[in-house]
């Protein structure tokens, strides 16, 4: 099982992220994919790339720290000598995210389309997929996507943690972007804003267009929510996922790991070229 969005570069790990990634392993996640949210982040997120066999980078700039106060002013050109690592595999998490966080409540709308902007365009530059952020702002985030839909990649990547109405997913589908789901799908209730189930959203969704992941330290699946999260339990929200798909945990397992393949196309590349060193 591969868990396509973590943050073992952030602070929550710095202790103890040689054990986490073994456990992971050990509970057989193959491969992590840590993606930044910052500069700092990021750069991190390529470090433990190049250290671990199995671990990979994601890096950006995410909407939620779009202020320029954040940016070093020469952001842009350090993300795209990241983005010349052979592990990093995408660019994200990028987009649009209007919910009002207690530290710094909404980054204004127009700042974060301009960031988004600036790392699609990038995208297009280097070649590289993206990988989403969106947190109530679905109709924003497709309405730029597909104004941009000249600048995609064939595979133009994925949605990270989906949340929203069915009328989004099916757009995001269209557009020929993968699904991502996470462990509050294991949840009760509704998160606040939203209007339909994570369940409902993923039965509406082809298993062939789904990936699976944590983004540790966050979204802790039952039964251990309200600890921190980490890749290994990538395995629990994959399991409810099959079930609810009706189909063997295998299954779900072959299909979602081979869809990760198709949206990161360096990642097929890296492994291909193993192959043949061997
Ligand atoms: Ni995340």
């Amino acid at each position: 099982m591969i868990d396509v969005h973590a943050h073992l570069n952030f602070h929550k790990f710095e202790d103890d992220y040689d054990d986490v990634i073994k456990r992971a392993a050990d509970a057989g996640v193959t491969k992590i994919i840590n993606v930044g949210t910052q500069i700092s982040s990021s750069e991190k997120a390529v470090e433990f790339a190049e250290k671990y066999e199995n671990l990979y980078a994601i890096v950006g700039v995410h909407p939620h720290h779009a202020d320029k106060i954040d940016l070093p002013s020469d952001w842009l050109e350090k993300l795209e000598k990241l983005c010349q690592n052979p592990k990093t595999l995408a660019i994200g998490e990028i987009g649009l995210d209007y919910y009002s966080y207690s530290s710094n409540g909404v980054v204004d709308p127009t700042l974060q389309k301009e960031i988004f902007q600036a790392q699609i365009d990038l995208a297009y530059k280097v070649g590289l997929p993206l990988q989403i952020h969106n947190r109530h702002a679905g109709e924003d985030v497709l309405e730029i996507l597909e104004k941009n839909k000249n600048k995609l990649q064939k595979t133009p990547g994925m949605f990270h943690c989906f949340a929203g109405s069915k009328e989004v997913l099916k757009k995001a589908l269209a557009l020929g972007f993968y699904i991502g789901f996470d462990g509050n799908i294991t949840f009760d209730k509704l998160a606040p804003g939203e209007t339909v189930t994570l369940p409902d959203l993923a039965k509406l969704t082809p298993l062939d267009r789904m990936v699976i992941e944590t983004d540790s330290p966050y979204l802790t699946p039952i039964p251990f929510r309200g600890k921190r999260n980490e890749p290994k339990n990538v395995i629990i929200t994959a399991e409810f996922i099959a079930k609810l798909k009706d189909i063997s945990f295998e299954e779900f397992q072959d299909q979602t790991d081979q869809n990760v393949y198709t949206v990161f196309d360096k990642l097929k590349a890296q492994n291909s070229k193993r192959k043949i060193t061997v």
